[in-house]
């Protein structure tokens, strides 16, 4: 695998992070799936197009935001799983991603079926590529590369309480750390039975939320991806709203100062704004009709107007038949 020439950022660190934001966004619909997709995380490519996964299906689909009335061509079809959980770029153009067989109502994988991947867009057809199968582990959740080593592909254990990382040139896995701030409450209740769910890395840290624990923060890790310190409390969903829980994060800090603000996709019908770095209070937005158990949420990338665009993907609602419907992608203007 060829290395970054981004070495010491993460990718979108790399392109200009300059948004901010004020006032209540408006939200627009980008894309609805047939029912029983549930939509659970995105990345952005360079150019603009976005790229979801679908914990239901084993597709990984890719959206032109930027068109009216998108299309969500199937860009791959991967082996041996029942749907895709985390995506994150790795090296430019170049994303590592885990597959599954899932049970979605406890939202574990069985043992032994989870699969890291990579899908490498810099060549047509995009090249897949197997890395590695974590096999001690139940779910694998949010997924980033290491802040600063990118061989590295970092992955939140959400059952275990552990990060772990995943050596994507020699496919070895190991735990890098654990820590009771990163394990769930309890079991199959909404929410309790997710501890560390997103993850996203900047500048030397890893950000994470605590689905469980209700609380988003942060924390230094070094070049092996092992715990620097103390794990940091950035801010805690109760501040939101009693029923607020923080899923996955979508970044807007500075690398070097490590200021800005963070957007969380939050369940059940929200997307919060947190001061990181500074003070100040959270923002919530709350819409039952267009936010729908938002999962995950990513600025776009390319033009100015789609660096000030906030994606958040829905994992949908259930009709009183237990379908799902409405997941899909919503935009956020500022
Ligand atoms: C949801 O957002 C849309 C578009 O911004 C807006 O028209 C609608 O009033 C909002 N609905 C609720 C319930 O807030
Ligand atoms: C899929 O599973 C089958 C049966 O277990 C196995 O033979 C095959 O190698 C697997 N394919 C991949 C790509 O993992
Ligand atoms: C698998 O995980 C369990 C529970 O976290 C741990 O006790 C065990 O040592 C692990 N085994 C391996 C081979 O990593
Ligand atoms: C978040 O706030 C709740 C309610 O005040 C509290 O019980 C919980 O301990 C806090 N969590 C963290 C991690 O500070």
């Amino acid at each position: 695998m060829k290395l970054s020439p981004c070495i010491g950022l993460i990718a979108s660190a790399c392109a200009v992070l300059g948004t901010s934001t004020s006032g209540t966004p408006g939200i627009r619909n980008i894309f609805t799936f047939p029912k029983n997709h549930f939509i659970e995380n995105i990345a952005v490519r360079a150019n603009s197009k976005l790229l979801v996964t679908s914990m239901s299906v084993p597709d990984l689909f890719s959206i032109d935001p930027t068109i009216p009335n998108p299309t969500a061509p199937i860009v791959h079809t991967f082996p041996n799983c029942t749907g895709i959980a985390g995506i994150a770029e790795v090296i430019p153009d170049l994303f590592a991603l885990v597959t599954g067989t899932w049970d979605l109502a406890n939202t574990r994988a069985a043992l032994g079926s989870l699969h890291v991947w990579t899908i490498d867009f810099n060549q047509s057809p995009p090249f897949t590529k197997f890395i590695t199968v974590v096999a001690n582990s139940t779910i694998l959740n949010g997924l980033a590369r290491h802040p600063t080593n990118p061989t590295l592909l970092m992955a939140a254990d959400s059952a275990a309480g552990s990060v772990w990382r995943i050596n994507l040139l020699t496919g070895s896995s190991s735990v890098a750390f654990s820590s009771p701030l990163l394990e769930p409450t309890g079991t199959a209740m909404e929410g309790l039975h997710l501890g560390i769910n997103g993850l996203r890395s900047l500048g030397a840290y890893l950000y994470f939320t605590n689905s469980a624990q209700k609380f988003f923060g942060k924390v230094a890790v070094d070049f092996f991806g092992n715990k620097i310190g103390n794990i940091q409390v950035i801010s805690n969903s109760t501040a939101a709203g009693a029923n607020v829980v923080y899923d996955d994060i979508a970044l807007d800090v500075n690398p070097i100062t490590g200021k800005g603000e963070a957007w969380i996709a939050s369940h059940p019908d929200y997307a919060v704004k947190v001061p990181v770095g500074i003070s100040g209070a959270q923002t919530v937005v709350k819409n039952a009709t267009l936010l729908l158990n938002p999962t995950s949420a990513a600025f776009g990338r390319g033009s100015a107007k789609e660096r000030k665009t906030l994606y958040v993907t829905n994992g949908g609602e259930f009709t009183p038949e237990f379908d799902l419907i409405n997941e899909g992608v919503v935009a956020l203007d500022f």
